[in-house]
This record gives structure tokens, sequence and C-alpha cells, in this order.
């Protein structure tokens, strides 16, 4: 039963399913819809719910799931439909509540979701709520808005006061008083607004209400609770008809004065997340936030944009001359550019960082476009071989795609579209979707002079018509990346993402998806107008060329690395087709897991240092399993613990494991100040020191993470222990005196306590080679991993007069090894009483999770699998000889060289 659940428990943390999110989203592809310029039915010239309707086969030909419409509500139509005048009512210009139910019929039976927008910041000035409120403190909506007596001083926030710009870079943490709106309502001589003047915030209450501001409510004070009423009230209305859930537009505006969000985190994750999760389990969340690591990681929305917005953005990849809002707005030439002179760090920074922060929470998405920015065909950016690039891009990264309607056929960037409906410059993104060769493309059957936004008046316009005609266009590229990402689970939501070329080297652009599973893809991008090449580490074999958009593209393994050339503007998807294919260690690789670090004194006044990692918001959930790994001396050369502990970490605290990193004070080692660890005190053997020193450690550390067990949320029974170099002697040395009944564990450790599993690594490091280098794994990936032990425990290692050494045997290890379900060989030497097992680090990361998914986890038996014996007896004179060329006969042999 425990087991069971421990296994429940892992499931979901790897599932994300402790997100609660809906079982559809993963696979989901979104289609944002602005439902004035999609299709008109009745020949008035601006777009309606009907005309969608008509629509519906086209969309579902797109491989698209789900549809998300901007707001359809009755409104002021001061800002694009952000005004809304009545939230439970479709705007007559788009039909009635009944079109609506019949657009949510229709695209179900389609398999498509219907997600709308979800104002819940404001509403217009003409909402009958805010009419009221205007007249008086003691009405029924009195409260849902926000009433300054006076305007304190502060002066305004520079620029406030009614562009557009201003409003956008206002609204998103700016001092409130440039929200202060005057006005001569008898409730004047101020209201609170959150974007335009015409969009009054309403009252979620002030994070820290000031006594001096009356107006200032608390959180929970009667007006900001009924508020949330209504909130819950209006979503309930939509979901009741068959929504499957909102966008919901700028979520972090709720609570005001709220500069770091906690507030209003607090208000979505506390009250409305669980409401919401309980009444409607299958519907979905989208924050407009901008910022993932606050609305996914904190808030509990299923995903976040990274787009456009302040700092949180993909500006220099696609933003021409005005690139992006506020302060980071940036003007250089953008990635995905001929040009090719752009830079990927600034959005790698960003976007990891947002990435790695919801991880087990929710996604980071990173649409084709919106309604709000230029769209990706753009100034400089028009033929349809660019586009492809740029939206093999947005459909093959993590999360969940986004494609603005139009970008699919390279629908073109007006720039010179007149503001309609208070959009400002973004009528120029607003444009009416272009159809066929009939008057106005037919979008319409309105006089041209009525059409909603002009459409681009070029003769050669791209339309759906041409499009679906030539076999060579964007939309049929964009199906076909659609489908693959359908088919291969690699390209999916899910599936991790890591940089595999160098931001020193950005065109190509080279990532990886991986599933747990091992399945592996490349993609690899090319923006630029010239054809590259880019040198990578050597992988197992070479992969497969699955899609893309290219004249040429290559990939050879030559003697310097696996080399990659690509033509000119073009996009590749490879996989790799051994499912147990190795992830290249990138060069430096600092954990995304949050690590805090104990000190404690085993002995010699000497502290040792365990670093614990796990990542935010994992810490309450279930009973984990614990990696412990304890280094060798190869700690301050910091290879292990870039090249191999924090990937290794990450991968397994995204598992929902705690990892423990560990100094191993060997007599050699050093420490990470890079001086000496211990001095054997006269007369100890220092190896034998070295061994008790070190097992102790292990052992102290181990009881302070069981004493801990429930701060942590630790399973004493599920504490696995590992290490490198001597610390891989070191670990099965401390699961050897346990199991001997040696004293050092009887006396440092609690009562029956038992290693759920050992998995020493590259445990022989010392026999291997001159010296650690060969295990740079920040140079090149070290070949092989090694377990190794005497073949029978109670028999002492006999190397270099150690006779207090103690490994495991053959059989041990063995069984450790049968598991792996890999080629290995486990090799003996020294007359039998050393064994040494070697396996291809290419297929280490799933051997390693695959012992302990089984060992640790499951608790799985294992046998031995292949034993093979040295062909020369090793000698204490000849034991570098006699072991290597053994090694590399090994290796080659499971290469099938
Ligand atoms: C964000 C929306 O995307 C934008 O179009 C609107 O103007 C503001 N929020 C205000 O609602």
């Amino acid at each position: 039963m425990k087991k069971a659940l421990i296994l429940l428990w892992l499931t979901a943390i790897c599932t994300g399913a402790f997100a609660a999110q809906p079982s559809w989203l993963k696979d989901a592809v979104f289609y944002q819809i602005y439902p004035s310029s999609y299709q008109d039915s009745d020949g008035n010239g601006i777009g309606d719910i009907p005309g969608i309707i008509s629509r519906l086969d086209y969309i579902q030909s797109i491989g698209v799931t789900a549809i998300w419409l901007n707001p359809v509500y009755v409104s002021g139509w001061t800002d694009g439909g952000y005004d809304i005048i009545d939230f439970y009512r479709v705007d007559p210009r788009f039909g009635t509540n009944a079109d609506l139910a019949d657009l949510l019929r229709q695209a179900h039976a389609r398999g498509i979701k219907i997600v709308m927008d979800l104002v819940a910041g404001h509403s217009s000035d003409q909402c009958e709520w805010f009419l009221q409120s205007r007249e008086g403190a003691d009405l029924r909506y009195s409260d849902y808005y926000i009433w300054p007596s006076f305007k304190p001083d502060g002066g305004t926030t520079p620029g406030a006061g009614g562009s557009l710009d201003d409003a956008v870079r206002n609204s998103a943490g700016a001092s409130l008083l440039s929200k202060f709106v005057a006005t001569d309502a008898p409730r004047g001589p101020y209201y609170i607004k959150n974007f335009f003047d015409t969009q009054p915030a309403l009252n979620f209450g002030f994070a820290n209400p000031d006594p001096a501001h009356p107006w200032e409510q608390a959180v929970d004070a009667p007006g900001p609770m009924a508020m949330r009423r209504e909130l819950k009230n209006i979503i309930s209305f939509w979901m009741d008809k068959g929504v499957d859930g909102f966008r919901v537009d700028m979520a972090a505006s709720l609570v005001k004065n709220d500069p770091d969000k906690a507030a209003t985190i607090k208000l979505w994750n506390e009250d409305l997340m669980p409401w919401f999760e309980a009444e409607y389990p299958e519907g979905v969340l989208i924050a407009e936030w901008f910022n993932p690591s606050q609305s996914v990681a904190k808030a509990g929305f299923d995903l976040d944009f990274f787009c456009h917005d302040g700092q949180y953005n993909y500006s220099t990849l696609f933003f021409f001359g005005r690139r992006g809002f506020g302060p980071n707005a940036v003007q250089a030439t953008p990635y995905f550019d001929k040009a090719g002179t752009g830079e990927l760090k600034t959005w790698y920074d960003l976007y990891t960082y947002q990435y790695n922060a919801v991880q087990g929470h929710g996604y980071v998405c990173m649409p084709s476009g919106n309604h709000d920015f230029n769209r990706v065909c753009t100034e400089g950016r028009t033929t349809a071989e660019e586009l492809k690039v740029a939206m093999t891009f947005f459909l093959t990264m993590p999360g969940v795609p986004f494609i603005y309607y139009g970008d699919e056929i390279g629908l073109k960037q007006n720039p010179a579209a007149p503001s309609t409906d208070g959009s400002g410059f973004r009528a120029g993104c607003r444009i009416p979707m272009l159809w066929d060769a009939t008057a106005n493309a037919g979008f319409s059957t309105a006089p041209i002079e009525k059409i909603y936004i002009p459409q681009d008046p070029d003769p050669n316009r791209m339309t759906v018509e041409k499009a679906e005609a030539d076999p060579a266009s964007l939309l049929h590229y964009v199906r076909t990346l659609l489908t693959l990402r359908k088919e291969v689970p690699a390209l999916g939501a899910d599936a991790s993402w890591r940089l595999v070329s160098t931001l020193d080297q950005p065109y190509p652009m080279v990532y990886e998806r991986r599933t747990a599973a091992g399945e592996r893809c490349w993609v690899v991008l090319n923006p630029s107008g010239k054809q590259v090449s880019v040198t990578l580490p050597t992988e197992a074999s070479a992969p497969e060329l699955i899609g893309g958009s290219y004249k040429k593209c290559s990939y050879k393994q030559t003697k310097k690395g696996d080399v990659i050339q690509i033509s000119p503007v073009s996009a590749a998807i490879f996989k790799f087709n051994s499912s147990r294919a190795f992830p290249q260690w990138p060069s430096a690789v600092v954990s995304k897991a949050d690590k805090t670090t104990v000190e404690f004194v085993v002995r010699d006044d000497k502290p040792i240092l365990m670093d614990i990692y796990q990542f935010k918001g994992q810490k309450t959930e279930g009973k984990r399993p614990v990696f412990i790994y304890s280094f060798g001396g190869a700690w301050a050369m910091g290879s292990r613990v870039d090249a191999l502990c924090n990937p290794l970490y990450d991968h397994l605290c995204e598992k929902g494991w705690v990892c423990v990193a560990i100094d191993y004070r060997l007599g050699s080692a050093r420490g990470r100040d890079g001086k000496p660890l211990i001095t054997p005190p006269e007369g100890y053997n220092p190896f034998q020191y070295s061994i008790d020193i070190g097992v102790e450690d292990l052992y102290a550390a181990t009881s302070w993470l069981i004493e801990h067990a429930d701060e942590y949320n630790i399973d004493p029974e599920k504490i696995v222990i590992s290490g490198s170099s001597a610390g891989a002697i070191n670990s099965m040395n401390a699961e050897y005196y346990i199991c001997s009944g040696h004293s050092l564990a009887k006396e440092n450790l609690p009562d029956g306590f038992n290693y759920a599993g050992v998995m020493p690594m590259a445990g022989a490091v010392y026999l291997t080679g001159d010296n650690d280098t060969e295990l740079r794994w920040d140079k090149r990936p070290c070949p092989m991993c090694f377990f190794h032990g005497a073949s029978d425990p109670t028999v002492t290692f006999n190397v270099e007069n150690n006779p207090g050494r103690h490994g495991f045997g053959p059989e041990y290890i063995g069984k450790q090894l049968d598991t792996l379900d890999v080629p290995y060989m486990l090799y003996e030497y020294a007359g039998g009483d050393h064994v040494m097992a070697l396996l291809p680090l290419k297929w280490f990361w799933n051997e390693i999770d695959s012992f302990l998914d089984r060992i640790v986890v499951e608790g799985q038996n294992i046998k031995v699998h292949a034993v093979e014996t040295s062909p020369k007896p090793r000698t204490n004179e000849n034991w570098l000889d006699t072991v290597r060329p053994g090694q590399f006969n090994a290796v080659n042999r499971m290469r099938g060289r």
C-alpha cells in the first residue's frame, strides 16, 4: 500500500498533477481569435460568432485543439472589448448568448475547446455597477470600485495620463497615483482606473491599507469580498454553459499597492484557484501576467505567456525597431532576422528563469503573436521561408503553443492601420483575416469602407485559399509541424528543453527536447541568410531528420565532434533513434533547484558540508525519496558537481526527490575551498582513516536527514547513496558496514536503518587514468561509468597496502547492473578479488533513472548479467595497463565497433 502511494505520488509529481491541470491541456494547441476580425456573417464589416462557427472546419484542419476568444461581452469599445459593460451578455455586434452556446456545441463536436477572456480587474465606465457606484457610498455596487477622497502627495508617474504606451507601462506595477482619474461624479473627486480612463478598477482591496487613506479597503473587507463573489458568478455563468476556461486579463492587477504581488497571488492561490479547481476540474485558467514564476508557480494558473510585455518577454527574438514595452525595450536587430546579427542570451536568461520556475506547476507559453503587439509577419520578415523558421520555434518549444489567427498563413502586420476601438498601434495586428479571392478576401460582404480595419491591399496578399493550393505554403508547413508534435512526444508540452548549442555562437540555435522515457529530438534553427554550421559533442549515433524547412541540412559525425550544417533561413528537426542516447552534459550547469547548506562537525572540529537540493513548493508534498551523493577528491575541480550532479539533481528534483551532496574527506581530497579536508592523526593508516571518517560523515548526514524527515518530507526507507571516485567507495562501505554489523554503523545510525540502494559512480577513477582529467565532463564527456568492488564483500581490497578497505562483490554489483537492461560487462582482475563494471556513459542517464525507480522506489530484485575476466592478471605494477585496454575493448564492443 505504502509503495503504491509513493508511486502514485511520484507519478503525480512527474505529470504535474499537483497543479491540478485539466487533462487535455498537455496536448492542446490554441488558436487565438480576435472576433471582430475573423469572419463577418451579417455583412456589417465586423466579424461575429456565427462567422467563427462557419470557419470551424478550417480551424480544425489546422490541427489546433482549442480557441481563445478575445472578449465578446457587451462593451463600450474603447479598448477592443476589454471595457466591459455587461459581463453576462454577448455584445450584439457578435450575436447573442445563444450564438455563443451554438459555437460551444459546434466546436466541442469537433473536439475543439473554447476559452473566453475574463477581464477580472476592471469594467467599462458604462457598466451599471460603476454608474451606480459613482452615485453614492451605500448602494449595492458602491464598493465595487475605489473612490479616493483626495490625491496623496507623490506626483504622477512620468508619462501617466492616457496614451496607450503609458497605460501599458503603468499596468504592471507603476505607482497607483498614475491611476487616479479625476471625475465630477458625485462620489468623486477621483476613481482608480486599471488601464484606460474608461476602465475603472474593480475593488479587490489593498495589500496594506493605509488608515490615512479611507478608500483603501482590506482584501477581506465586505466590498472586495462581494467583488470576488461576483467574479465567481461570472466564471460560473459561462463555465456552466460549457466554456472550457478563461484567459484572465491583467490577472496580476487585482489587489492594489501590492508590489511583490503577494496579496494578489494569495487571492488566487487560496481562494479563486481551489474554488475553480473543485468546481471545474477540467477547466483551464490562463494568466495574462507575463511572469510565470509568480502566476504559474505561485498563484496556481495552468499557464502564462512569455511574449512582449515588460521584462518577461521575447522582444529580442522578434521585434524590430520598437521591441516590447518598458525600460527593457531593445532596439537591436532581432534574432529571427536574415541579418543574422541577433543574440540569444537576453531571451535565454529570461526564458530559462521562467521555464525552470514552472517545472511541476504548469507551462510557460510563447504565442506566435497576440492582439497587443506586432505580428510575426512584419517588416523585414515576410517570406514563407522566414516564417517557417519562426513557426518551427513556436511549435516545438515546451508548453502549450498558441497561434494567433492568421499567423498560420503569414497574415501581415499593417503598420498603417488606423486606431480602431481604442486599439492605437495595435490595429496593425488586428487586421481582418484573408480568406479568398472574393470581395474583402471573403471576410465580409460589406462595402470596403465599412471593413473593420482596412485589409492589406496588395493583390499578391496571401489568403487561405492560396495557401491551401500551394503545397509549400506556410499553412501546410504549420499543419505538418502540428502533426509531428502530436506524433512525437519529445516535441510535446511536457518534454524537457535545453539549449544544445552555445550562446556564443547563436546561429544556428540547437535545442533538445526530451521525454522522461528518453525520446529525444533536436531542433535546429537558422533564421540568418547564411549557411551555418555548428560542432557539438559526439552522440552515440547520428539522428534522423524528421521535419523542418531547409534546402540542405546535414548531420555528420567527425573526429572533432558532430557537425550540423544547415542552409540559410532554414529549420530542421532531428530525432535520435535510441531512446537510450545520453544527453551531453552542458559545460557548466547551475542547479535550478533551491539549495540549503547544512554544516556539522563529525570529528576533528572540521565541519562537513551538506547541500540539500529541492524545488520550491515540493517540500510539503508527500514522503520523498532521497539521493545522497558523496564526493571524492575531485570536488575542488568542480567537474562532477557542475557537469554531473547539477543536471542529475535537477532531474531527480523534478521527479520529486530530495537530493543531497556531501563532501567526502579522503586524505587526498580537497574541499570546496581547495584546501585539504583532513589530516589523519599520527599513526593512523590514512586510507583506513579516510574510509572511516568518510563513512561516519555519510552516517552523520543520513542521521541528520532522518531526524529532519518531517521538515523535509523525507521517506527514511527510501534513501539511496552514491558517489564519485573515493565517494563511490565510501558509499559502498557505508552500506557494507551496516550489513556486516560494523560498530561505526551501530554507533552512528538509528536502529534498523538500511540504505534503500547504493549506486557507486565513476568509482574507480584512480585506477583508470593518470588523474581525474579523463573524467572532466565539462571538457569531454566521460566515456563510461564504473561500478566496482571486491569479488567478496568480506575480502578486503588489496590495493596500495590497504587492508581495511571493503567493497562489494560482483554478485552485488551484477545485481545492480542487471536491472539497467543495457549491454555492460563485469570485469574481474587482480586474481579475481576485484571486479569492475563498465557502462558507456551515453546510456547512463536513463540507467540512473531506471535504477532509482526500480530499486529504490519499487524495491525490485536484480540479478547478475555477465562476467568477463581480464585478459591479464593485474598486479600492483601493471594495473594501469591491465585495466585500460579491457575498458576500451569493452566499450567498443558495446558500441558495436
Ligand atoms: C491586456 C489586453 O490584452 C489588452 O488588449 C487590454 O487593452 C488590456 N489588458 C486592458 O484590459
